[in-house]
């Protein structure tokens, strides 16, 4: 048997019922320049990480942005002004909209565990305009991540005039971890994320023009 996600039917119908809109412009938008931000930060973040490596190994140059410290820097900073503005703007429609509680919500264990199983036995139905329970949980986890990386990032830039962020989270030293620790996070999430997209292409196309693929039902997403 086949489960469905509970919402099958997407909620923007402006382009009639041919093609619907399946992803409204705002979320497009601020979803493309958040991967752009998130790109630039984190190969700019991986040249800083190297000036001044905390664990046994640095990343190749060529993975990376910014070209020395200094560069990098100005990277960082440009990329986090993107990367704040762009994201205070989705979590505002987010919120407003009733988008995240419409479509990433509920997450439930058994939901995740089944859509789980349905994934690794290439039965997962990917019902155009409805978010799996697993991609539900993935979406949920790299917002937390990017809350994350941008609270420990403030801690380690203004460590004397955020002393309390930075204290709460155990100094200095350990804000630099948790900052690595949530890019590892998302850099995890960005390689399941777009292996997903690999296995299911059609699900790309609507997050650059909105409009459903005209595309069979079935395979995995
Ligand atoms: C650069 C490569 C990327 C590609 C090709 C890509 C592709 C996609 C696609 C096709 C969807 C829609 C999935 C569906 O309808 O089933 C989606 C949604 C999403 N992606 Fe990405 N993505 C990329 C980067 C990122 C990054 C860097 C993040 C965050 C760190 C991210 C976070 C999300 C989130 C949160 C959603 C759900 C959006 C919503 O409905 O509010 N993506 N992505």
């Amino acid at each position: 048997m086949t489960m469905m996600p509970a919402r099958v039917m997407p909620p923007h119908d402006a382009a009639g019922p041919s093609r619907p809109v399946l992803h409204p412009l705002v979320v497009r938008l601020t979803h493309w320049l958040n991967a752009a931000a998130v790109l630039v930060m984190v190969a700019s973040g991986w040249r800083i990480y190297d000036a001044s490596p905390f664990l046994p190994f640095t990343f190749p140059e060529s993975l990376t942005l910014g070209g020395w410290l200094g560069g990098a820097l100005q990277w960082h900073f440009a990329g986090m002004w993107l990367l704040v503005t762009n994201g205070l703007v989705y979590l505002a429609y987010g919120f407003a909209s009733g988008h995240f509680r419409r479509d990433f919500l509920p997450v439930t264990v058994r939901a995740v565990a089944r859509d789980l199983w349905l994934a690794a036995t290439f039965r997962l139905p990917h019902a155009p305009g409805a978010y799996n329970a697993v991609q539900r949980l993935l979406y949920i986890a790299v917002l937390i991540c990017l809350a994350t990386v941008i609270l420990s990032g403030l801690a380690i830039w203004k460590p004397v005039q955020l002393h309390p962020l930075t204290a709460l989270l155990g100094g200095y030293e350990a804000a630099r971890r948790v900052h690595f620790l949530a890019m590892s996070g998302i850099v995890g999430f960005l390689a399941v994320h777009i292996a997903l997209v690999v296995l299911v292409p059609r699900t790309l196309p609507p997050m650059i023009t909105g409009r459903a693929w005209p595309a069979r039902e079935g395979g995995i997403g």
